[in-house]
């Protein structure tokens, strides 16, 4: 009967740690990876791979105003499904085969990081 606690206790914090949040360093990693050529590194919108024939620049995630137009919800919308899946351009891919559900709940802590706002509630 013990052992079985033990184990059920094991087992326990195993899911628990597959569960856990992807870290914060982590977490700019996948964002200097994957968004940061478009996005810019500080989220700016000035990524390199932005040139002037972009027909529509990459969300400025500094900017608050915008941003909280737009809930957790809608984010995570967006990067999984990409730009055509909220009626906005397909130059915003999807990333949703690329990147893990954790993945993806970091990078939206991250952006409201860099926009210092709580985004649309709901
Ligand atoms: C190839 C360039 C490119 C890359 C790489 C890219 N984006 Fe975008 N993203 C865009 C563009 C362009 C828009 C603006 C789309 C529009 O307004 O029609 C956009 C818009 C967005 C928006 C705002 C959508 C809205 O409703 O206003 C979010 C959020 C976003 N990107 C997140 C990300 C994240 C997170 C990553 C990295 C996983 C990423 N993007 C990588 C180009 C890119």
């Amino acid at each position: 009967m013990k052992n079985l606690m033990i184990i059920a206790a094991v087992a326990a914090l195993a899911s628990q740690l597959a569960m856990a949040p992807v870290g914060a360093a982590e977490t700019e990693k996948v964002f200097k990876f994957y968004c940061a050529q478009c996005h810019g590194l500080t989220g700016k919108g000035d990524g390199p791979n932005v040139t002037k024939d972009f027909p529509v620049s990459p969300r400025n995630f500094t900017n608050a105003k915008e941003m909280n137009k737009l809930s957790d919800a809608d984010l995570k919308n967006v990067i999984m499904d990409g730009g055509p899946s909220v009626s906005k351009s397909p130059m915003m891919p999807p990333w949703g085969k690329t990147l893990n559900a954790e993945e993806v709940d970091g990078l939206i802590k991250h952006l409201r990081v860099l926009c210092k706002c709580k985004g649309k509630q709901g």
